[in-house]
């Protein structure tokens, strides 16, 4: 059943080519602190015999010092150490480990159980054809076994193990093992996983893992060895699902080769197939799939190829292929699940990136219907999403992309997000279905555009986009350069945070999350005024970075970031409206500069200090910027 091989010691990469025919199973193991996970993984990893000598030499000291088991080699001693030895330094930890036996290879991603731990187990999943569920018999089902489980029915794992382990405490007690049988099948009920195979055990004693135990002969099913090595891999699946390729780069050498290339990740494909690409929903013919290797008849899920087709149609990074009997969708308005996996909370309005696929597109969480307790199922309100939480939302991109429910195709149904600013990966999702809200609302072509209204009013729109501290001067150096520009003749608005406040964002406060939507809204209002002609001015403090870059990226070079970079202690020291005093004696929470951050500009257009500065010759500073750069003459 066993077997070892040296090529794994010296290069995994190579071990798996050369046992390519051999299927491969990707499996995550669960389970709380002490159930004995660590136990099972070193022991399958020893008897597969894929530890090495020294290694073994090693542990079996070890065990006879510091192990739990007597003079018997203790396995979590093993694999404790390997994980502490990755624990420094690293955020999501998820230890992979590699053994193999004659029928299969295996990859098991171990991910510690704690709550904090949430989206270790999700990175670790989201790949993973099976899992294994450790339960201790003498605990049974707990907060823990309720939380994993909740979140494999999130992920869609098809085939989960539940691993009654430590049998061997509880007298390997038949009538035991049913109850938790019976309770566990009530949960899986419940979050609608589908097919569980319970197998009592004890990765210990070694009873039920590789052999069956003959101290539980009532126990007929199958032994967790013989289950991992038989299960089905989602590759069989997958072929039979609808051939889907998502675009990894357009492959063009010469003028008369073009060619589609990237992973098939489901289905199959035969030169003659009648295609469709989304989300252009442009059709074609499969003339030809060419590989290095040759060309082929015929390529399944899993193969990397280049499609070549019999017409000339336009298709790029990020479309995806599919067969023409079933297409898949294109929307740009989702409902999704998301698991939130960054320090900094998920806020809805902020703009991030999406990668679907090979598609990336720019997503704004649009609304957070509810969040779910992962402990009691239990749904709650919420306006942001911390670490490690998870909530049910509504997504709008910026464009319509090609997809699947998730349920149907984890490649072109799970997605990520990223943050724009870092390039973190903060989030990750799942599509449920596509919200069709603006499908049949379309851009109306007006006569009249921007450069019309502005050439009426004899100017150049531009933004002027003011952003400091609570009393640093914003709307009085504002104030001045519109009252400059007016006497000009220039058409302008100003936009000021109090005001706007009072009306339009009447329903907003000070979290990050209200801050968010109120700079979201008054750059879409700036980009609206800017539309009609106009030279717009805003004050605004607008803390954070990624909602500055989204009014920028919403203008384009029309924007002009003014930073009024006046000290926290100068501005304190004015305190127009007594508001840092309150804040200093507690009596107004989040205020910025006190307890809500200040992300300064980096790269401002412009820069003006009032501490150093008359109000006059900041605004003065601002004409000669716009006349430098052409917007006023
Ligand atoms: S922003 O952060 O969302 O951009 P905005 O510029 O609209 O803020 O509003 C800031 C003004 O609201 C401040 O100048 C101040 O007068 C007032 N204010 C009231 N509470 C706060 C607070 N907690 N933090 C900052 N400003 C506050």
């Amino acid at each position: 059943m066993s077997h070892s091989s040296e090529l794994i010691a010296e290069d995994i990469e190579q071990y798996l080519k050369a046992h390519e025919h051999k299927g491969l199973l990707r499996f995550i193991t669960c389970g709380s602190v002490d159930d004995g996970k660590s136990t099972l993984i070193g022991r399958l990893l020893f008897e597969s015999k894929l530890l090495f000598e020294d290694q073994l030499a090693a542990i079996e000291a070890d065990s006879k010092k510091f192990g739990t088991q007597g003079s018997e080699i203790d396995f979590a001693l093993l694999v404790d150490g390997l994980a502490a030895e990755r624990e420094q330094g690293i955020t999501i930890d998820v230890a992979y480990r590699f053994f193999s036996t004659d029928k299969r290879k295996f990859i098991v991603a171990d991910t510690p159980g704690h709550e904090q731990y949430t989206r270790n187990m999700v990175t670790g999943a989201s790949t993973a054809d099976a899992a294994i569920l450790m339960v201790d018999a003498r605990h049974g089902i707990l907060t823990q076994t309720r939380r994993h489980s909740f979140l494999m029915s999130l992920i869609g794992l098809r085939h989960v193990v539940v691993a009654v382990n430590k049998m061997d405490l509880v007298d390997y007690s038949q009538a035991r093992f049913e109850e938790i049988v019976e309770e566990y099948h009530e949960l899986a009920r419940e979050l609608g996983l589908g097919e569980i195979t319970f197998i009592p055990m004890s990765a210990l004693k070694g009873d039920n893992v590789i052999e069956h135990s003959s101290r539980m002969p009532w126990y007929h099913g199958t032994t967790l060895m013989g289950y991992l090595e038989t299960v089905e891999v989602d590759d069989e699946r997958l072929q039979r699902a609808p051939f889907r390729l998502p675009v990894q780069w357009v492959n063009r050498p010469n003028l008369d080769f073009r060619g589609f290339s990237g992973m098939v990740t489901s289905g199959v494909v035969r030169p003659g197939d009648a295609i469709r690409v989304q989300p252009s929903g442009k059709a074609s013919t499969v003339k030809r799939i060419y590989t290095y290797d040759g060309d082929l008849d015929e390529a399944v899920a899993g193969q990397s190829i280049t499609l070549l087709l019999e017409d000339e149609i336009d298709i790029s990074r990020g479309d995806v292929i599919s067969g023409v009997e079933q297409p898949a969708h294109t929307a740009d308005q989702f409902e999704t699940t998301l698991v939130w996996m960054h320090d900094k909370p998920l806020l809805p309005g902020r703009p991030y990136l999406m990668k679907l696929g090979t598609q990336v597109v720019s997503a704004t969480v649009t609304a957070i219907k509810y969040q779910i307790n992962v402990n009691t199922l239990e749904h709650a309100a919420a306006k942001q999403l911390e670490l490690n939480g998870i909530g049910i939302c509504t997504l709008g991109l910026d464009r319509a992309v090609a997809f699947d429910a998730y349920k149907e195709s984890q490649d072109t149904g799970g997605f990520i997000l990223i943050d724009r600013l870092t390039n973190n990966t903060v989030g990750a999702g799942m599509l449920h279905f596509a919200l069709r809200r603006s499908q049949n609302i379309h851009m109306q072509h007006m006569d009249i555009d921007k450069q019309a209204r502005a050439l009426a009013k004899g100017q150049k729109p531009a933004v002027l986009w003011l952003t400091g501290l609570s009393g640093a001067g914003k709307s009085s150096v504002a104030n001045l350069v519109e009252k400059k520009l007016h006497a000009a003749g220039q058409h302008t608005y100003l936009l000021d945070g109090d005001n706007v406040r009072h009306g339009l964002n009447r329903d907003l406060g000070f979290t990050d999350a209200d801050r968010v939507e109120n700079i979201r809204r008054v750059a879409e209002v700036a980009k609206l005024m800017a539309d009609a002609g106009l030279i717009v001015l805003t004050a605004f403090i607008s803390p954070f970075r990624s909602e500055r870059q989204l009014a920028r990226d919403l203008m384009g070079d029309e924007f002009i970031e003014i930073f009024v970079d006046t000290p926290l202690e100068v501005a304190e020291e004015r305190d127009p409206k007594g508001l840092y005093k309150k804040a200093r004696r507690g009596e107004l929470k989040n205020f910025t500069g006190i307890d809500s951050p200040y992300e300064a500009p980096e790269d401002p257009e412009l820069r003006v200090d009032t501490s150093r500065m008359s109000v006059e010759e900041a605004a003065d500073m601002i004409m000669t910027t716009l006349r430098e750069r052409g917007i006023i003459g």
